[in-house]
Formats: C-alpha cells, structure tokens, sequence
C-alpha cells in the first residue's frame, strides 16, 4: 500500500490531489457541535498544501437524498476547515493554485456517490478522476463504504492511504493481531441491533463484556428483568438470549447493569430514582446507568490491558443522564491500559464532557468504520489501497 509520505517524495508541487476526508460532523443549524473529524483531517492536507499540490477535497456531511439539500451543506466545514489550515478554503468544483485547498460541496448530492450500481458510481469516479492526478484516501470513518469517492475512484488514479487512514489503520490492528489482555470491551448506544455484528465476533475475543445504554435494556428483558419505558428491541430477544447463552459457555464475562436513573419522561428536566434493574418500574424509563453500575463497571476496567469502547451508557446530551458516560470515560482516562474510543457518539460525548483527549491511546474517527473491523468484515476503502 502507497502512503501519504510516498506521494510526497514523487513530489506533489503543482500536481492536482483529490483527498477523500471524512468530515462528517455533528450540525446544530450551521454551528458545528464537534469538530473532531475536520480537526484529524487537517494534518495530510496541511502536508499536501505545504509540499504545494493543489488540493481538492471530497466529503459527504448526514445522508442527503442524492440531491443537493441546503441543510447537509459543507459550507460551515469549509469555514472551519480554513480556520484549522490558517488558510481560505473554498467551495468548489475544480482544483486551484499550487498550495490551495477546495473542497467540493457533498459528494453524496450525487446519488451516484451511494448506488448499489457499479456502472453507475464509476461514471462519478470518471468525474473525480478527471480533476485530479492522484488520490489520497484518507476519511477513516467512510472506509467500510463502497463509494465512488472511497473506493471506486482509487481505481482510477494513483491512490495513497493519506495520514489519518494508516493511523487508524494501525490502532485497529493492535486490537485484533497484537492484543494484550485482559480485553474489556463496553458497549452502549440506543440500539443492540446495530452492534449484533460486533458481538458476535467479540465473543470469540474478548475477557470481558460490558454493556451500557439503551442497549442494554433488550439484555435485561432476555434475563427476565421487567424495564418498563424503556428502550427494548423485542425482536432481537432471541438473538440476545443466544449471546448471553454463548457468553457463558466461553467463559466470557458480561456484564450488565445492575441500576438504572429511571426517569418519568425523556427529557432533559425529567424526573428521576435510582432502581436496582429487577425493579424498574413500568412508567418509568431508564435513562443513564446508576451509582452502583458505575463503580461496577470501573472496577472491571480497572486491570484491563486493552479497552475497547463505542457507545455512550446513557442520554449524555442531557446533563442529568451523562454521568454514566462520564464515569466510564474517567475509568479509562485512569487505566493504564492501551484504551481505544471509537468513533461517532462516544467519541463526541469524551469532547463533550470536557474529558482531556490526551487521557486516551486512541479516539477514533470512525464509528461504523471500527466497529466493522472488528466484526471481522473488510473495509472495502482500505483493501482498495492494497490493490
Ligand atoms: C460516519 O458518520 O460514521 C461516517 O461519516 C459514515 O457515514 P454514513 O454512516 O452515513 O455512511
């Protein structure tokens, strides 16, 4: 695989680079709630602009419907991606001068970008490929995307794995090929059918199991547990079941919580009680992990060598519901362990918190990206850069 150095000593001076960032960010109106992914983009393209390639930019922003949708605009990107490089950053449609920086308004305003048609996303990479003369593959967090501009235009031009991508790259091995244990793995977020992948894989790896969030609700109704308003996929039950059943035959401890803040609505202002998870009751919505599910969880953090962690333990965005979230971001801050974040949510919510990032080995980028590595699967973005 050609990286970002090996472009850079062919010499980029004058040469037209089209970099695939993923600079997809959180919006509120047009303020941009967490720039992590425009602020990890801009050490290879402040590389390329120094070395003066005219830099072309491609990136998506939410999942618009294949047409231009002023809400999913990358203009507010564009202004914060110039305030990081200390330098204008226009949107465009073609390459500028030596040492500049366009970025092209959403790439997935194209409903080629996206298509399950092969045809159809290699006349968008024909497009791409046109403005360019090598391509630095470098948004992380779209890798596990067959996309025109992720995979499908790295067929068409010199394509390097750009800074970001052979770092992260890097991380994710480590969790896999050269793991020290124990391996804790916490999972949270809303919904346990989005990670039935991860599981799965991650029982055949894992020491420990811990699971937070909304997630964890369908795992408390599979032990029989009643969870009133809460989140619950009972079509996943059986699914669940199998998990806690495969567990315990390979010796894999999960661990689930043992209280919940149980609030009477879900709002920031809700009213709320700390319930042990056999009593929550049935107009009541667990919000957050409690107290005791805290320590708990610190406790089988604490003499882990290697943490893995995506999704947040509870409604982090209301501050009465973050401190699940925060304590289990504080017992990784502590640990001594190698302690992966990844992506999406949790990585947002470590900012958010105003965690020191410094306190983590690792806050990806990449949310589905990580988690599909860890599944097992191909990235297809990656596997591109090899060929
Ligand atoms: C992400 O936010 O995980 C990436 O930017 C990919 O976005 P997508 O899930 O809409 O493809």
């Amino acid at each position: 695989m050609k990286t970002l150095d090996d472009l850079l000593s062919e010499g980029v001076s004058g040469r037209r680079v089209l970099v695939r960032a993923d600079l997809n960010v959180p919006l509120d109106g047009d303020r941009i709630t967490d720039d992590g992914r425009v602020r990890a983009s801009v050490p290879t393209i402040k590389a390329l602009v120094d070395a003066g390639a005219r830099v072309l930019v491609a990136a998506h922003l939410g999942r618009p419907k294949g047409e231009p949708d002023p809400k999913f605009s990358l203009a507010p990107v564009a202004v914060r991606l110039g305030e990081l490089l200390g330098q204008a950053v226009e949107l465009g449609t073609e390459a500028a001068g030596d040492g500049t920086v366009v970025l092209l308004e959403n790439i997935r305003f194209d409903a080629r970008e996206t298509s399950k048609d092969d045809a159809e996303r290699a006349a968008l990479a024909d497009e791409l490929a046109a403005k360019a003369d090598a391509f630095v593959s470098d948004g992380f967090g779209v890798v596990h995307r067959k996309q025109a501009s992720v995979y499908d235009v790295a067929q068409k031009l010199p394509h390097y794995a750009g800074g970001l991508v052979l770092a992260e790259v890097e991380v994710l091995r480590k969790l896999t090929d050269d793991l020290q244990r124990p391996y804790v793995v916490v999972l949270g977020g809303a919904k346990v059918s989005d990670k039935l992948g991860v599981i799965k894989n991650l029982l055949g790896k894992v020491d420990r199991l811990l699971i937070g969030g909304g997630m964890a609700y369908t795992f408390l109704k599979a032990q029989g547990h009643e969870v009133g308003g809460s989140l619950l996929q009972a079509d996943q039950l059986d699914q669940v079941r199998g998990f806690l059943a495969e567990a315990e035959e390979r010796g894999v401890e999960l661990v689930l919580p043992v209280d919940v803040l149980a609030a009477d609505d879900f709002a920031p202002d809700a009213k709320f009680e700390v319930v042990a998870t056999d009593a929550i009751p049935a107009d009541r919505q667990g919000l957050d992990i409690g107290p005791a599910t805290r320590e708990l969880f610190a406790s089988k953090l604490a003499d882990a060598k290697t943490v893995f962690w995506n999704g947040p333990m509870g409604v982090f965005e209301f501050e009465a519901f973050s401190g699940g979230t925060r304590a289990v971001a504080e017992a990784l801050v502590k640990s001594d362990a190698f302690t992966v974040v990844g992506g999406g949510d949790s990585a947002a919510a470590v900012r958010a918190l105003g965690l020191p990032e410094d306190g983590f080995s690792h806050i990806s980028t990449g949310g589905g990206a990580s988690l599909e590595y860890l599944e097992g699967k191909e990235l297809p973005g990656v596997s591109v850069l090899e060929a």
